[in-house]
């Protein structure tokens, strides 16, 4: 079998991430004060990070979903401005969001493999492993990939195709994405009838006319079909509800077919390079306990935003390594009964309410965000229990955290 190699390819033991807890989030005051999230989002690198969930989660999760960085050497701001214009870039107000650069393929190939190696052995063995890429380093990643899971392992070759405006003139628009799927082994997780979809008009038609068509093979058109290997999702766009503004954001529909075909409800899911968190996000909706990660703070603090609307508790965790930006600007606050009124802040992009702070871990029971389209984040937060010892969290439009109480 042909083995991929570099002159700096090794999987040394990688240093293990230090958590702290920064928070535990109850949406909308679900769960709390009781309930033990079983779903987690982790701020760090997802190497020492994913090193440090081996010794609980080795052999556990039924589903990993990556989409890494594609070795594409550019860098992907994030927009944080509301009701923008997208023709006009001109205008947009833009904050970091991640890099992709690298010194040469050798190094990208350093960074890739030691962490497939971590998912392979955090998969459960009946898991599966969908890593996202293009024809940047899809080659060079299925390679590695035969060799970590072996090359009868590899379930499907995805094709995902999208379009959209490009200055290319002197090839073909390049217009999709390439999702390598492996099982760690022959028994795996396969739900057919949770993703058919509906025959084509024609077929439809085709066999209603005639019931010789398909040679008397006669489809089940009512149940739906299997899906080819290449789907057609648009991508994540300026009037899609779901756009967080954060860079390279996958569509949902995309993630909830991978999710619902390779696992269960209560099963374990992860996505070590959560970005705007759609992956936990469907995983919750799905009734699937996730764990998350990303090396930014932004992406960590988009997926917290958007996994609110899902209702399931969660906690954030931090990797000491990794830094929250902070700023000092005062908020200030009355409260009447459950409910807290945040004086009128226009820099925020959201805040939080734990109702009885016991000085250690910060228990959000309610949140307020900024509209995804226009406007300002809501004043008034409705708590589940009258609050006793206050403590208000608030993250700036650029990013900053600020508390207090
Ligand atoms: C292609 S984006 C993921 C987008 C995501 N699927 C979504 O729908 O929003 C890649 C992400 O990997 C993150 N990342 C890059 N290197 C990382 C590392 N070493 N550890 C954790 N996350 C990392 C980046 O910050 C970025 O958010």
């Amino acid at each position: 079998m042909p083995i991929l190699t570099w002159p700096t390819k090794s999987l040394k033991v990688p240093a293990s991430a230090r958590l702290t807890t920064e928070a535990v989030i109850f949406p909308n005051g679900r769960g709390y004060p009781a309930e033990s999230p079983k779903n987690h989002l982790f701020l760090g690198d997802n190497l020492s990070v994913m090193a440090v969930l081996l010794k609980q989660y080795e052999g556990c999760l039924d589903l990993i979903y990556a989409d890494p960085p594609f070795f594409t050497n550019k860098h992907y701001p994030a927009r944080i401005g509301r009701g923008e214009d997208s023709r006009h870039p001109e205008d947009w107000q833009l904050a970091d969001g991640y890099a992709d650069h690298w010194i040469d393929v050798d190094s990208y190939l350093d960074f890739l493999y030691p962490r497939l190696h971590l998912m392979y052995q955090l998969l459960a063995p009946h898991g599966t492993l969908y890593l996202h890429l293009d024809w940047h380093a899809d080659a060079y990643a299925r390679l590695i990939l035969d060799e970590l899971f072996g090359r009868e392992r590899l379930l499907n070759e995805i094709i995902w195709t999208y379009h959209g405006p490009s200055p290319i003139r002197r090839a073909f628009n390049r217009k999709h994405d390439t999702i390598l799927v492996y099982t760690k082994s022959s028994s795996y997780i396969f739900n057919v009838d949770a993703v058919r979809e509906p025959y084509h008009p024609n077929t439809v038609k085709t066999f209603a006319s005639s019931p010789k068509a398909g040679f008397g093979k006669i489809p089940n058109l009512k149940q739906g079909k299997v899906p080819e290997d290449w789907w057609y999702y648009p991508v994540v766009a300026r009037l899609h509800n779901e756009r967080t503004g954060y860079p390279t954001q996958k569509p949902e529909a995309l993630l909830e077919r991978v999710l619902l075909a390779s696992s269960n409800a209560g099963g374990l899911v992860a996505d070590f390079f959560c970005g705007s968190g759609t992956f936990p996000l469907v995983a919750a909706r799905h009734g699937r306990h996730f764990l998350g990660c990303d090396a930014t703070w932004r992406a960590i603090h988009t997926a917290h935003s958007r996994l609110l609307t899902e209702g399931q508790p969660f906690t954030i965790q931090r990797d000491l390594q990794s830094s929250i930006p902070t700023s000092t600007a005062p908020l200030s606050t009355s409260i009447s009964g459950k409910t807290v009124t945040l004086k009128k802040h226009p820099a925020l992009d959201s805040w939080e309410v734990d109702p009885a702070w016991d000085g250690k871990i910060f228990r959000s029971a309610g949140q307020a965000q900024r509209p995804n389209r226009s406007g300002e984040v809501p004043e008034k937060i409705k708590l589940p229990v009258a609050p006793e010892k206050l403590r208000i969290r608030a993250v700036t439009v650029n990013g900053e955290q600020i508390e207090t109480g």
